[in-house]
């Protein structure tokens, strides 16, 4: 894991932005694995500013985002298609027809799960894939309790989730208990993985990430087991590591050609 601690969240999305960024323009096809909530809107917005003014495109980009919930139909303003749309496939040059979320008004979700796995493996596979975390370890929804090898499904949000995802809509009632998300073994099979978690609301979860045991009971220990992961993080989130100085040195330390 390279722990990447910058003063706050504007710069380490900055930063986040262009790291991917530069991938996007150094391939030739680029499939990524998007995430949405409140963490990555600042790195969309780097995105769409390279677009607008640096001439970054998309052209060659196809998508496939972690979870949608169930029950959303893609132009409700809450549902993580209508949030792709509006943080960043409309304002940049990418085929929308190359981007997926999962349909979460799918009659049949096994089915619908089943081809969103079997999609990404004919594409060739995640080769970034982007993530934030939840206060409960979670990484897509996976929620604590997660089989570490499980794939696309049906999971149940906990209580935790629904609370804090309940600031998006008018009430936690309103918030769909239900939705379909990549899986921990999915996510694992992408080549680089790039997470980002900002404020103090994060600090213990990034704490337990890094350095608790891997268990199911916080899924984002398992990225311990990722061979190429970046964690974007500001001084809020990171303030709990015991090894803070030590990131930030390695960090501040980088030989010229391992710098991005
Ligand atoms: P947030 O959610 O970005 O809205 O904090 C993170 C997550 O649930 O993955």
């Amino acid at each position: 894991m390279e722990i990447i601690v910058r003063e706050n969240a504007e710069i380490a999305s900055k930063q986040a932005g262009k790291y991917i960024a530069n991938k996007i323009r150094h391939a030739n096809d680029i499939v990524l694995g998007l995430a949405t909530g409140g963490t990555p809107v600042k790195m969309y917005n780097e995105l769409v500013r390279q677009h607008k003014e640096e001439g970054l495109s998309f052209a060659k980009v196809s998508s496939f985002n972690l979870d949608e919930y169930i029950g959303l139909t893609g132009d409700h303003d809450q549902s993580y298609r209508y949030f792709m749309n509006d943080n960043l496939f409309n304002h940049v040059d990418i085929d929308k027809s190359k981007t997926r979320v999962p349909n979460g008004m799918a009659e049949d979700i096994p089915t619908e799960c089943a081809a969103y796995e079997e999609d990404m493996k004919n594409a060739g596979g995640v080769a970034l894939q982007v993530l934030g975390l939840g206060t409960d370890g979670h990484i897509g929804f996976n929620e604590p309790g997660s089989s570490l090898a499980s794939r696309t499904r049906i999971k149940t949000l906990t209580k935790q989730t629904c609370e804090d995802n309940a600031r998006f809509f008018n009430s936690i009632a309103e918030v769909p208990i239900h939705c379909i998300t990549m899986g921990i073994g999915t996510i694992m099979e992408a080549e680089e993985i790039v997470l980002l978690a900002f404020g103090e609301g994060k600090a213990d979860v990034i704490k337990e990430m890094v350095e608790g045991a891997i268990s199911a009971e916080c899924p984002a220990t398992i990225l311990q087991m990722h061979p190429n992961v970046k964690i974007f993080i500001d001084d809020a989130a990171a303030a709990k590591l015991t090894h803070l100085e030590y990131h930030k040195y390695v960090y501040n330390n980088k030989p010229a050609w391992q710098q991005f």
